[in-house]
């Protein structure tokens, strides 16, 4: 299976709506899923702080990645966030998440930051092994942060450094 990486564009949101559909859940997110008709775009002219990163397997958009820049503040623009993540069910566990993060890390690498952040719940084991194969480190476990289905879940805070050449 060949997946292709690109940046993503404004034809892309009702596909992204799509994964998003499919892959939100309190295994995945704290908060609700938004609302599908009051949603914001994923491709915002006006948010230069934030893009996403789509992956295409045979002509179709099958996942995405979110990559923000963290701080309003200079003494932050090295750092950038993962910020949304998801491969549409019937794409997993072929690569297309290992293959998003690592464009994504390639992207930070080339807008010149040196750290990529995110946060991950602690009960999300594929999601955490994934981000560990790729290289991020846990900086850092807010213990009991979310009450999900009944239960204290932590959030996991992980970075990955990149050199810059
Ligand atoms: C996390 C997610 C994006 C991974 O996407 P994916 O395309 O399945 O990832 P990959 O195929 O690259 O697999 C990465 C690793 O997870 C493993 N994996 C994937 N799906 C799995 C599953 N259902 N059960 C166990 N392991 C699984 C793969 O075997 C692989 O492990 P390896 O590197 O040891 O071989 C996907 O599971 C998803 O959309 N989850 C719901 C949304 C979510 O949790 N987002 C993250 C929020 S922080």
């Amino acid at each position: 299976m060949s997946v292709h990486v690109r940046l993503a564009e404004p034809g892309d949101d009702e596909a992204l709506v799509d994964v998003d559909d499919a892959t939100w859940g309190p295994w995945s997110s704290p908060v609700e899923r938004p609302d599908r008709a009051t949603r914001s775009s994923f491709v915002d002219p006006d948010d230069d702080r934030t893009e996403h990163l789509v992956a295409v397997v045979d002509d179709a958009v099958v996942g995405y990645v979110g990559l923000r820049a963290v701080g309003p503040s200079p003494s932050h623009d090295h750092v950038l966030q993962i910020s949304g993540f998801g491969v549409t069910p019937s794409a997993q566990g072929r690569g297309v998440g290992r293959a998003l993060v690592e464009a994504a890390l390639e992207r930070a690498r080339g807008r010149g930051a040196r750290k990529v952040t995110l946060a991950v719940l602690g009960h999300n084991a594929v999601a955490r092994r994934l981000y560990e194969r790729c290289g991020f480190e846990v900086e850092g476990v807010l213990r009991a942060e979310y009450r999900l289905g009944g239960a204290d879940v932590d959030d996991v805070l992980m970075a990955r450094r990149l050199e810059q050449g």
